[in-house]
């Protein structure tokens, strides 16, 4: 199967399915699974590069997970850069599962965005500041653990959530949006 992920082809939020559950992988990975998942991390890669974004339609993201394709299956992948385009993070992962996590918050003063969501929901979104990840990556080719605080912990967060069908604005307090816990930190 050929897929192109761009802006047309993602699952947008009025779509049910981007609230399904998605399924552990098998590993190691059938041919259309690393194939999905490399499409994938491309996307994410591309997304930021503006000529590459503008001339096939994507949207720049840090993100993506397989149900955003319509594929129900633990995949995500995340590409971090730095303010001269430089990657500094990237993951392709599989299964990936939270094992711990701080109790201290963590949030995103300007909220976050979605792949799938084009409507604007602002608030803030407290999530744990620190978190312990096994998965296995495909790029590394084999099981690792993440220790990601800051960016990279809220970012996964995100990520995992559409594993569970739940979409960053859930999080969001209805009746106060940006109602401010004053212990939890602020990620500029
Ligand atoms: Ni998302």
């Amino acid at each position: 199967m050929d897929m192109i992920i761009n802006n047309d082809t993602i699952i947008k939020d009025n779509d049910s399915l981007i609230r399904e559950k998605s399924e552990d992988v098998n590993i190691p990975l059938s041919k259309e699974d690393e194939n999905l998942l490399w499409d994938m991390l491309n996307y994410v890669k591309n997304s930021t590069i503006p000529e590459i974004a503008q001339r096939d339609n994507l949207r720049p993201a840090v993100g993506i997970s397989a149900i955003q394709v319509g594929v129900k299956k633990k995949m995500t992948a995340v590409v971090l850069k730095d303010e001269n385009g430089e990657i500094e993070v990237e993951y392709a992962l599989v299964n990936p599962k939270i094992v711990s996590y701080s109790m201290e918050k963590a949030y995103l003063p300007t909220g976050e965005g979605c792949l799938s969501v084009e409507e604007n929901h602002s608030g803030y979104i407290y999530r744990p500041a620190r978190i312990k990840v096994k998965a296995y990556d495909l790029l590394q080719q084999k099981n690792i653990t993440i220790v990601a605080d800051d960016y990279l912990a809220i970012v996964l967060q995100h990520e995992f959530d559409h594993f569970k069908g739940i979409l960053f604005y859930d999080h969001i307090n209805k009746e106060n949006p940006f109602y401010l816990d004053e212990n939890a930190i602020c990620i500029e």
